[in-house]
């Protein structure tokens, strides 16, 4: 069908896994199809300023366990609302021509898109603009629609474990309340998961906002019962009852301007506040993003990857890759950005929560 050059880049913050989908996608192009392999640099950026080099076999051998992207990310890249400083100020302009005529330059006759919402709400846009073009579903956040899991967030969940692992023992001996902020965003996915299987006492999700007297209340009931300690997790886009997402900063340049960060600081002040005992508060930040994928990722990012390839040769365009039990389906790019996923309120994880005894501060 003539396919012979597909280029791959990776929107967005980065995420561990993506090296392994890189090298799925180039190894399987040149081994199966023969394909030439164009890596283009630092996500949309490159696309728009021209920074790519070919991919060959050796060129993906050995990275299937590094972190990070050989490729480099930018999470500012849009085509459709380029930054460009200007003497004192970021000027937005749409460069999404650019970007067209850079694929066309190139001799690509498709564009896999490692990416999350951001990068698929760009994908879909030079989707529309004639652009041949396939997504491959990352983030540690896990709340892209239609698929079950993301590539990242299982090990973004064993970080959290490992740190409230060695967090219990701090707390144990200081007697004291921890509070361990994860990532996340708008969704609760590391928090629960991470929370659950480090055996947080309280875990606060954006999905439900936290009365801050209830998660006292079940401290106290702790202390009463001779737990002289108690792990808080809370997720960076939880919020209280009737207030306000904690926000660190905002990024005029990117897709979803908010950063988040600093809940736990709330939370661990009202807590010391209403007991007393006293309280730390731990943001785990980067670290969940960074490092060596897990043995889960590396065969999810793996089979999406390949399975990228699949699509581009079948032609189907404006589809990604999506984990549905565990069978991986084609789903359109569209679907994935139809709504967040975020935890629903009847999820079966939610009711093992409550009936281990954690809190949900609800
Ligand atoms: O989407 C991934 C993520 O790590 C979120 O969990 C977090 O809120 C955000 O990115 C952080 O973005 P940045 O790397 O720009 O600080």
């Amino acid at each position: 069908m003539g396919m012979r050059r597909v280029g791959v880049l990776s929107g967005g913050g980065d995420c561990p896994g993506i090296n392994a989908v890189i090298r799925a996608i180039t190894k399987k192009a040149i081994l199966d199809y023969d394909l030439e392999v164009i890596g283009i640099h630092n996500g949309f950026e490159g696309l728009v300023e021209g920074k790519w080099r070919t991919l060959q076999y050796t060129d993906v051998s050995g990275i299937l366990a590094l972190g990070g992207t050989i490729l480099g990310a930018s999470n500012k890249a849009n085509p459709f609302h380029y930054p460009v400083s200007e003497e004192e100020e970021v000027v937005f302009y749409d460069y999404s021509q650019k970007a067209i005529d850079y694929y066309h330059q190139m001799k690509l006759d498709a564009l896999i898109c490692i990416g999350g919402d951001g990068t698929f709400h760009i994908a879909n846009g030079l989707l529309q603009k004639g652009l041949n073009v396939v997504g491959v579903p990352k983030t540690i956040d896990n709340d892209l629609s239609g698929t079950d899991l993301t590539f990242g967030f299982d090990t973004a969940v064993h970080v959290v474990t490992e740190a409230i692992d060695r967090i219990h023992t701090t707390a144990q001996s200081h007697h004291r309340v921890m509070v361990v902020e994860v990532m996340g965003r708008y969704a609760g996915w590391i928090a629960l998961h991470g929370g659950l299987a480090g055996g947080g006492d309280v875990i606060l999700i954006p999905e439900i906002p936290f009365d801050i007297n209830t998660v006292c209340e079940y401290i106290k009931n702790r202390i009463r019962s001779g737990k002289t300690f108690s792990i808080v997790v809370v997720a960076e886009g939880t919020k209280p009852k009737g207030g306000e997402l904690v926000i660190k900063r905002t990024v005029k340049e990117s897709h979803d301007q908010v950063r988040l960060g600093g809940v736990s600081y709330l939370v661990g002040e009202g807590i010391a506040e209403r007991i007393h005992l006293e309280t730390r508060m731990v943001i785990l930040g980067h670290l969940q993003r960074g490092g060596s994928p897990t043995a889960f990722d590396r065969v999810l990012a793996t089979r999406f990857g390949t399975a990228a390839i699949a699509l581009v040769i079948e032609g189907r365009f404006g589809y990604f890759p999506a984990l549905q039990g565990n069978h991986i389906v084609p789903l359109p790019i569209e679907e994935g950005i139809a709504e967040l996923k975020t935890i629903p309120l009847n999820s079966p994880l939610l009711g093992v929560a409550r009936s281990t005894g954690t809190c949900l501060g609800e």
